[in-house]
C-alpha cells in the first residue's frame, strides 16, 4: 500500500512505547522533568509514538485559534526538549481519523458503569459543571483507541492516568475475548526516574499550568528573569535552614521526591529544581548549599534553571519559526502513525463484521 516501514532495521523489535499529551497551556518544567525527560530517554531502547491530543481537548471548551496555534507551539517544544522525529514518531491526534473510528467502536465495548467509575470524569465534570459533554464522559474510551491502535507494549502514566489505562486493558481484553486476539494488552511503564516537581507558590501540590496564580509555574518560554523571578519568590517554609538531622535524613532519601519533602516541602522543592537542572548529587548539593540563607540558596537554584531552560528555549524559537518545516515534520509522523494505526482498525472493522468494499 505504500512504502512506509516503521519497522525498519533501527526500530527492529523494540517494545512500543505511546504516550498523549494535550496542546493547551505551555509545557512547565513539571511536565519537562516529570515525563519528558524520560521520552528523551527512552527513544533509543522502544519504538515511541508521542501524540499531541488535540482531540480529548476539546472536551474541554477551546478557543479555537488559541488551540491550532498551541499544537504547533507544544510540537515545536517536544522537539526542542529533545525528541528526535528520526527515532519517534510525533504526530497530532486529529491528522489520523483511524482514532476517532476507533473510539467509536470502542464505545460499543464499554460499559456506561465503568466510565462513571472513572475518578478523571468526576472531577472534571465538577470542575466544567457547566459544560459535562458526553466527549468528557466517554475520554478514556478515546485514550484506550490511542494506545491499541498502535498495539503499545507499554504506557508511560502518571498516577492520574493510571485508572484510564487499567480501563484500556479491560477493553482490549474484553475485544480480544469476544473476537480473537486483536490488541495488545499494554503495560503501565513506570520510570526509573522523574522528579515530581512540586508549585513555586505552594509547596504541597503538584506544579499546573492552569494554577491560577502564575508565579506558580515555570514555563518552558519564560525568559532567563521570569525563572529567576519566580524562583527568589517561591514560599519557603520559616523554618530555620537545613539542620544537621535534616541533613542526615536528606541524604538517606535516595530518590525524588523526598521524604524530606513532608517535613521542608518548600526547601525540597528548591533542592529538587536543584538537582533536575544540574544532576549533581545529593551529597553535592547539600555541600553547596550548607551554611547559606534561603536567599542565597534560591539564588544558586534560580541561575542553574535559567541556565538549563535557556537552550530549550533557544531552540524553540528557531523551530516555532519555521512553521513549514514542523508542518512537514508533523505531516511526516502523521504519515507514519497512519501506516500502523490503519492495520489495526483494518482488522477490527472486519472483526466486528463490518462489510468491506
Ligand atoms: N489523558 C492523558 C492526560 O490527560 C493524555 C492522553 C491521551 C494519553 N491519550 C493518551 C496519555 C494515551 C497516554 C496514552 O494526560
Amino acid at each position: 500500500m505504500n512504502s512506509i516501514n516503521t519497522n525498519d532495521s533501527k526500530s527492529g523489535n523494540r517494545p512500543i512505547i505511546l504516550s498523549g499529551i494535550q496542546p493547551t497551556g505551555g509545557l512547565h518544567i513539571g511536565n519537562l522533568f516529570g515525563a519528558i525527560k524520560n521520552w528523551v530517554a527512552m527513544q533509543d531502547e522502544y519504538q515511541c509514538y508521542f501524540t499531541i491530543v488535540d482531540l480529548h481537548s476539546i472536551t474541554v471548551r477551546q478557543i479555537p485559534a488559541e488551540l491550532r496555534k498551541s499544537s504547533l507551539d507544544l510540537a515545536a517544544m517536544l522537539i526542542a526538549c529533545g525528541i528526535d522525529t528520526d527515532k519517534s514518531v510525533l504526530f497530532v491526534q486529529s491528522h489520523v481519523p483511524e482514532h476517532a473510528q476507533l473510539a467509536w467502536v470502542l464505545n460499543c465495548y464499554t460499559g456506561m458503569g465503568e466510565l462513571s467509575r472513572m475518578t478523571q470524569f468526576k472531577d472534571k465534570s465538577a470542575e466544567h459543571y457547566e459544560n459535562v459533554n458526553a466527549g468528557l464522559f466517554t475520554y478514556p474510551v478515546l485514550m484506550a483507541s490511542d494506545i491499541l491502535l498502535y498495539q503499545a507494549d507499554l504506557v508511560p502514566v502518571g498516577e492520574d492516568q493510571k485508572q484510564h489505562l487499567e480501563l484500556t486493558r479491560d477493553i482490549a481484553q474484553r475485544f480480544n475475548h469476544n473476537y480473537s486476539d486483536t490488541f495488545k494488552i499494554p503495560e503501565p511503564y513506570i520510570p526509573k526516574t522523574g522528579a515530581r516537581i512540586m508549585s513555586l507558590q505552594e509547596p504541597t501540590k503538584k506544579m499546573s499550568k492552569s494554577d491560577g496564580n502564575s508565579k506558580a509555574t515555570i514555563f518552558l518560554t519564560d525568559s532567563d528573569e521570569e525563572i529567576k523571578n519566580k524562583i527568589k519568590r517561591a514560599v519557603t517554609d520559616s523554618g530555620e535552614l537545613l539542620t544537621e538531622e535534616d541533613y542526615v535524613e536528606f541524604l538517606a532519601d535516595e530518590k525524588l521526591p523526598y521524604n524530606f519533602s513532608q517535613k521542608r516541602p518548600g526547601l525540597a522543592n528548591l533542592i529538587t529544581l536543584y538537582q533536575v537542572s544540574t544532576n549533581i548529587g545529593l551529597e553535592g548539593i547539600v555541600e553547596k548549599i550548607s551554611g547559606i540563607g534561603f536567599g542565597d540558596i534560591k539564588s544558586i537554584v534560580a541561575e542553574a534553571m535559567a541556565e538549563h531552560l535557556n537552550p530549550i528555549r533557544t531552540r524553540y524559537n528557531e523551530i516555532r519559526k519555521d512553521e513549514n518545516k514542523l508542518k512537514e515534520i508533523l505531516s511526516a509522523g502523521a504519515e507514519k502513525a497512519q501506516a500502523v494505526a490503519f492495520k489495526t482498525l483494518r482488522k477490527v472493522y472486519k472483526k466486528v463484521g463490518f462489510y468491506s468494499l
